[in-house]
């Protein structure tokens, strides 16, 4: 007669942030089937305000973060591990994104469909062009730009900087200064 045991190994995790190392949260019993993204969905339970797509969790307080898919197993950990959190600050969801492009499409087709509708003048209609190739130049020197800190290797960072050319001025502010061009182009 033979005896089959299963063993359940359950896993241990510490999170910690990862600037303070102070500790954050201590979960136990996790299943090793888990992924990192029920790890953030518990978390987020005693941190309302981190909601997962703000938490970068990394294993290595300098490392890489770990993919939501990721699953703890697959993870080189042994039972008990310590995950360094990140606050990514406020997410833009999809929705918003989206309700972005659609808001702004919506506004426009208003004025442009409005029975009321009188055609700019000639002035008017120059000079947003002027603006709008402006704002269109805008973006091709920032996509240019990042495009061009791309690197070899993974722990390879680069911060985008300001160059020779104007519009590239805005990283002084932002990162992606795209986004400020891409508001303003469709405004004239
Ligand atoms: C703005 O630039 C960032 C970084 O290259 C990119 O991820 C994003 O998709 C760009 N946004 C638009 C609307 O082009």
């Amino acid at each position: 007669m033979s005896l089959i045991f299963q063993v359940f190994v359950f896993f241990i995790f510490f999170i910690l942030d990862s600037k303070t190392k102070e500790q954050l949260c201590f979960l136990d019993k996790v299943e090793p089937h888990s992924s990192v993204g029920d790890i953030k969905g518990v978390f987020h339970k005693s941190y309302p305000k981190w909601y997962p797509a703000r938490q970068a969790l990394r294993l290595d307080p300098k490392g890489k973060a770990l993919r939501d898919d990721d699953v703890l197993q697959n993870l080189s950990v042994g039972t008990s591990a310590t995950l360094y959190f990140r606050d990514l600050g406020p997410q833009l969801g999809w929705t918003m994104n989206c309700a972005y492009y659609w808001g702004f499409a919506a506004w426009l087709a208003y004025y442009i469909n409005h029975p009321l509708y009188t055609p700019p003048s000639e002035t008017q209609v120059n000079y947003a062009l002027i603006i709008f190739a402006l704002c269109e130049a805008g973006i091709f020197s920032i996509h240019w730009s990042l495009n061009s800190l791309k690197c070899e290797g993974a722990k390879c960072r680069r911060f985008p900087h300001l160059s020779k050319n104007p519009f590239t001025w805005l990283f002084y502010f932002v990162s992606c200064p795209n986004y400020t061009y891409e508001v303003t182009a469709p405004l004239p």
